[in-house]
């Protein structure tokens, strides 16, 4: 992956552009006059990130540009916010305050909807696989605007980092995350998933591993949740409790640490 800006960059592009090279440890290169299919042949690359004013797109060839959208957790946080229960954080325990270590960040979709819960003397931890996707996420959730003041501050401190779960489980404290979350890639893809859809291409697929499971058990203090599609085999496989209040496809399990 490379970064790059638009053409004719504005000062601040090009800092924000260099800033997030320097994160990412990614090689910042000069846009040039190069359209965006010249970019993949003159630096050999398989994928690019473009920053413009404000805004931090990611393109891969032959596939559907990605840009950060909150979509789904837009509307989760705002019902959130207006009282409403929501079935992950039913189910998780989440209460502010709360330490939250999401294991599969890949939008952020699900991070966000815990940040407006555990509040700003909560932490909202999320670690995500894909260098593009990390990247990405870290971006919008530093920089997108909602219309909803408390969204966007949640937003602002959900913490991006770029790990394998399992060997970021395995540095930690016992008891140091109240909450540990799983919402790994299911085994078989839900077609109509247009939120999951267009990540595939860059997110890691592979299955959850039992070590992983009993490192989170040994991390959290309260839950280990998982989300899954129902009927995977997944919950029972890995141990968890199917949340039988949930009539959905998607459901989510738990362990009760606590
Ligand atoms: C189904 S998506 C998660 C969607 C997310 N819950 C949301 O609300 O947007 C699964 C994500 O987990 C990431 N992932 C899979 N295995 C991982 C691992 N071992 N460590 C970190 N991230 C992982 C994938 O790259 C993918 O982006």
């Amino acid at each position: 992956m490379i970064v790059t800006t638009g053409y004719s960059p504005e000062e601040a592009e090009l800092l924000r552009a260099s800033k997030i090279a320097e994160q990412a440890g990614i090689r910042l290169v000069p846009r040039k006059r190069f359209s965006i299919p010249n970019l993949f042949v003159q630096y050999g690359a398989d994928a690019v990130l473009i920053v413009t004013q404000g805004k931090v797109r990611l393109f891969r060839e032959d596939q559907p540009v990605l840009e950060y959208h909150p979509s789904m957790g837009y509307v989760r946080a705002k019902r959130l916010l207006r009282g409403e229960p929501d079935p992950m954080i039913d189910v998780s325990r989440a209460q502010e305050g709360d330490r939250v270590l999401d294991c599969t960040a890949g939008l952020g979709t699900d991070s966000l909807v815990f940040a407006v819960k555990v509040g700003p003397t909560g932490l909202v931890r999320s670690l995500e696989a894909s260098p593009e996707l990390s990247v990405l996420l870290r971006e919008g959730f530093a920089s997108y605007e909602t219309e909803k003041t408390a969204v966007s501050e949640a937003m602002r401190r959900v913490e991006v980092i770029h790990a394998d779960h399992l060997d970021y489980l395995r540095s930690l404290p016992d008891n140091s995350f109240d909450i540990v979350y799983f919402d790994p890639m299911f085994r078989k893809p839900v077609y109509d998933s247009s939120a999951i859809s267009p990540l595939r291409v860059y997110a890691d697929t592979r299955a959850l591993s039992e070590e992983s499971i009993r490192e989170a058990v040994r991390v959290a203090r309260k839950t280990v949740v998982l989300k899954e599609k129902k009927g995977s085999g997944e919950m029972e496989r890995l141990g968890f409790t199917p949340d039988a209040r949930n009539h959905a496809k998607i459901t989510y399990g738990v362990i009760q640490v606590d």
